[in-house]
């Protein structure tokens, strides 16, 4: 068993369950593209230790012995859930993670307010610090003698550590999701907590990132705050050396064609045509998200009908926004917002034919898809974003070439920037001028340049990028050539 066993931890996990009044569970699958990426772990090839997210997921760990989940619900996967006592899931999840980590980097802060690290934070923290030991603890326990363990992104950022303390026979890698901060912005951290952050992650033989630019800006980071030396692509801290890698992350290009041209994404194809009537279309598809930049986004679309009023009828912006942390009161305050500015621009502009604006919540794959392959736009426009792969997914489906406006602060623009539009995330009247140019776009040259989007949007499937990783650790996984 020991040859070849890969570990794979997360916060969210491939599923989380609903509890039903009745005590029933309902199996969902997780969003985001950390799940995407590991997806591409083999059912039999090892382990995927994530927490229970919520009641749900806590009954459903609950009834499987040690949390394992059926693999019914997981595709075959062996999934442990772990059972983080609510209190301390919350503040390392809501608190820490989501609330600090991912704000320094995506750069969330209105800094004359916030952050106030004060005692609440300090609890908080040694929350997070329980949290991830929790984490290393279980894979401690599940690791035979020389596993290879992936621990992902900013909820885990302790574990390794953690880990090389525990089990220093293992192969540990990290990676994160997230851009990363450069060292004048990461220094908003209390200097004792952001150097355990650094440390933490430096406790992994591998960090790895989704561009150049986050993987500098880490080991910039770790010259800064600790003083490492770095040298290229190593990171030495206290003779230790840690090396960086850079992975991109890109879509399935196999599954996605085969899953948006099923029945059921034609029909709400239909249902979206039926409802927006003959006119152009521009799309965009998010968590409900504040670095996803929805609000300027809409703000952009309403320059563009003010500046051109030629648009007025023939284009309307499809808009789904998915909710997402809602725990969290100033994303409820943002979900809240994003209706607001849509109906502002309807009841501006609408007229009896055409809504300028259809703005949907409710979750929908199957629909995201359809309105992938109808678009004549997709707007990205993120404040930063670690790569974003609805850049990486719509050039692939669109059905008739599709014209992507992209936020040059997303990680995709490293590798798109070339075909798409890039756009300064903060400049309404620029991203509006980019939306114009990409309804204006001549065809087979909007043809040509959706071509080339999708050919490298997928370079890296999850597949690639999930075992490159291994490789890179030195532990390909038994089977893999
Ligand atoms: C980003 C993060 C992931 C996270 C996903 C969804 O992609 O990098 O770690 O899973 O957002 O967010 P959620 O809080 O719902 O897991």
């Amino acid at each position: 068993e020991a040859a070849g066993q890969v570990l794979v931890a997360s916060n969210r996990g491939p599923v989380s369950y609903a509890l039903g009044a009745d005590g029933s569970l309902t199996a969902k699958r997780g969003g985001g593209g950390l799940v995407s990426g590991l997806s591409a772990l083999e059912p039999g090839t090892g382990t995927w230790v994530c927490a229970a997210l919520g009641d749900g997921d806590r009954a459903a760990a609950g009834r499987r012995p040690g949390g394992r989940l059926d693999p019914a619900d997981t595709g075959g996967q062996v999934v442990r859930m772990l059972d983080i006592p609510p209190d301390t899931f919350d503040a390392a999840y809501n608190g820490i993670a989501n609330s600090v980590l991912w704000f320094v980097h995506h750069l969330l802060y209105q800094t004359p307010f916030e952050p106030v690290f004060d005692a609440g934070f300090e609890e908080q923290w040694e929350h997070y610090e329980a949290y991830n030991a929790a984490f290393a603890d279980a894979l401690a326990a599940e690791a035979a003698p020389g596993a290879a363990v992936l621990v992902q992104d900013y909820h885990l950022s302790l574990v390794p550590g953690l880990l090389r303390e525990r089990r220093p026979d293992l192969r540990v890698g990290h990676f994160s999701h997230t851009p990363w901060a450069p060292p004048e912005l990461f220094r908003v951290l209390p200097d004792a907590v952001a150097r355990r952050v650094l440390l933490g992650i430096l406790g992994a033989d591998r960090a790895a990132f989704l561009t150049e630019r986050w993987a500098r800006a880490f080991a910039d980071c770790c010259a800064d705050l600790l003083g490492a030396e770095v040298n290229g692509w190593e990171v030495t801290h206290e003779g230790r050396t840690t090396r960086l890698g850079v992975h991109g992350l890109g879509s399935d290009a196999a599954f996605l064609r085969d899953r948006a041209f099923r029945p059921d994404v034609d029909e709400r194809l239909a249902a979206l045509r039926e409802q927006v009537g003959d006119v152009r279309t521009i799309v965009r598809v998010d968590r409900t998200e504040l670095s996803k930049n929805i609000v300027r986004g809409l703000l952009a679309f309403r320059r563009l009908l003010t500046d051109r009023p030629r648009w007025r009828g023939q284009v309307t912006h499809i808009a789904f926004a998915y909710p997402s942390r809602q725990d969290l009161a100033v994303y409820r305050e943002y979900t809240a917002e994003v209706s607001r500015v849509a109906e502002e621009i309807n009841a501006a502009f609408g007229t009896e034919g055409w809504t300028p604006v259809v703005l949907h919540v409710k979750d929908d794959f199957a629909r995201s898809l359809a309105a992938y392959r109808m678009a004549d736009v997709a707007l990205v426009n993120p404040i930063r974003d670690g790569m974003n792969l609805v850049a990486k997914e719509v050039p692939v489906v669109s059905e008739r070439g599709c014209a992507l406006v992209l936020s040059r602060e997303a990680g995709a623009a490293a590798e798109l920037g070339e075909d798409a539009l890039l756009v300064n995330p903060y400049d309404i009247a620029g991203t509006a001028q980019a939306l114009h140019l990409a309804l204006t776009m001549d065809v087979d040259e909007r043809d040509r340049r959706t071509k080339r989007l999708s050919a490298a949007a997928t370079a890296l499937p999850p597949k690639t990028w999930f075992l490159e990783q291994l490789t890179a650790l030195g532990a390909p996984p038994a089977g893999a050539a």
